[in-house]
């Protein structure tokens, strides 16, 4: 039997996707790194005597059939599933992701074992899942796995997505042994979901709170996900005269880089005058891009969160009316395009309390907490019950390098991720 802990896991890909100029990992999707960590937990699942397939929408599903199942295809309706994605934003951590995917396989592992003495009896299949671009950093719209298989992304609009060189999703997904033809949403693969459970790192300092730290100023390791921030992308091209940086006296010039940079303050403005509101320009691209010339266009990318949804939409209504005076002030024009727009999402309440009673039995004082962050356990929470563990991470800082999540917390997200797909089993 493979027994591996997670911190070995872990170890084992650490390498790969690292960015010497960002520093952290760079594993967009289909990439070299991202198709190697796929190539990696195949191989992991395989070893485990998992059956690993990948379906029409790129989701890689490792199969822990029944003992003694005669019919595989039926004995895995309804079954528990467990996962993550291996993608990462730019520059990103080594958890975001991979500690969910990781956390399964050692999962399984101490779980095998409990089936193998007799300790453990199951009713239902369980599987491993993987989903492609939840990052959306190379194609631009997040949960872009789940969103093809629930039917929450047009396949259409997903295959003509492209990434910063242009190519295609139809294009990328073909050269990676994809159908195009075949995106779209799966009834036959949801059917076999009964409930998601996801397993992520904590991005934001919840358990490091106040409220969860003990005299020590430690919080528990663990937390069950209670609601995700309702989100959005949306983008804003700024449009003007591209001209040369020296011919061009000051006052002649529509600069759309000028319009930018009052945006990206603006951007502030609005969202620090709404409670609870958070907006982001976290990716700026002036065309042509160039020292000595005054750019022709500048996109803006913006990416607004609210627990209110009415709230996320006037907030973007707002910062639109704001981009057009800016861009009339200028001598520039702009048009928004929204990306994405995912609403507020509550977990089942049943799950989250089964949930939240198996993980106390390792971890106490573990709490339910909302995170800002999206996951593919959000998208899939509109058909099936889901349910989110997170993991405490010491500085609460996520996508970037210094992410971090210690051994023994780790080790304890196993343990009751475990306890949970037990009690689920
Ligand atoms: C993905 O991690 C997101 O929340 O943007
Ligand atoms: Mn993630
Ligand atoms: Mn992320
Ligand atoms: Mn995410």
């Amino acid at each position: 039997m493979n027994t591996q802990t997670v911190n070995s896991l872990m170890a084992a890909i650490s390498d790969v996707g690292r960015d010497q100029t960002r520093g952290g990992y760079s594993r967009p999707v289909y990439s070299g790194a991202e198709t190697t960590l796929r190539e990696w937990f195949s191989a992991e699942a395989t070893a485990r005597g998992l059956d690993v397939s990948t379906d029409a929408n790129g989701i890689i599903w490792a199969w822990w059939d029944l003992p003694g199942a005669t019919d595989t295809a039926l004995s895995r309706r309804g079954a528990l599933v467990t996962g993550s994605h291996l993608d990462s934003v730019p520059g990103g951590g080594a958890f975001d992701g991979p500690l969910g995917v990781a956390s399964a396989l050692a999962a399984h592992d101490v779980l095998a074992a409990r089936e193998a003495s007799g300790a453990l009896l199951r009713n239902r299949a369980m599987a491993i899942s993987v989903f492609p671009e939840e990052e959306g950093s190379r194609f631009g719209v997040a949960c872009l796995g789940s969103r093809l298989l629930t039917g929450a992304i047009n396949p259409v609009r997903a295959l003509n997505l492209r990434d910063a060189n242009g190519n295609t999703f139809a294009d990328v997904a073909a050269a990676n042994g994809m159908d195009p033809a075949g995106f779209g949403r799966d009834e036959a693969a949801l059917t076999l979901i009964g409930d998601f459970i996801e397993l992520h790192v904590e991005q934001g300092k919840g358990l490091n709170s106040e409220a969860h730290t003990d005299h020590a100023g430690r919080g528990p390791a663990l937390a069950i996900g209670d609601t995700i921030l309702g989100h959005g992308r949306w983008k804003l091209s700024f449009t003007g005269q591209g001209n040369h940086a020296g011919t061009t006296l000051m006052a002649d010039r529509a600069d759309p880089m000028l319009a930018a940079a009052q945006m990206i303050v603006a951007v502030r403005a609005t969202a620090s005058a709404q409670d609870n509101a958070r907006a982001t320009v976290g990716r700026l691209e002036p065309v042509p891009g160039g020292t000595n010339v005054i750019a022709s266009r500048v996109d803006l990318w913006l990416d607004v969160r609210h627990p209110e949804d009415a709230v996320t939409a006037m907030l973007v209504q707002k910062i639109h009316g704001q981009a057009q005076r800016i861009a009339a002030m200028e001598g520039c024009a702009v048009f928004l395009t929204e990306e994405s727009l995912s609403g507020t999402v509550h977990f089942d309440p049943v799950l989250a309390n089964a949930l939240a009673a198996s993980v106390r039995r390792t971890v106490p004082g573990a709490p339910l907490l909302p995170t800002g962050a999206g996951h593919d356990a959000g998208v899939l929470a509109a058909e099936v019950p889901t349910g989110m563990l997170y993991v405490r991470n010491p500085s609460g800082i996520s996508h970037s390098p210094e992410e971090h999540v210690e051994n023994d917390d780790a080790h304890a997200g196993v343990q009751a991720l475990a306890d949970v797909l037990e009690d689920l089993l």
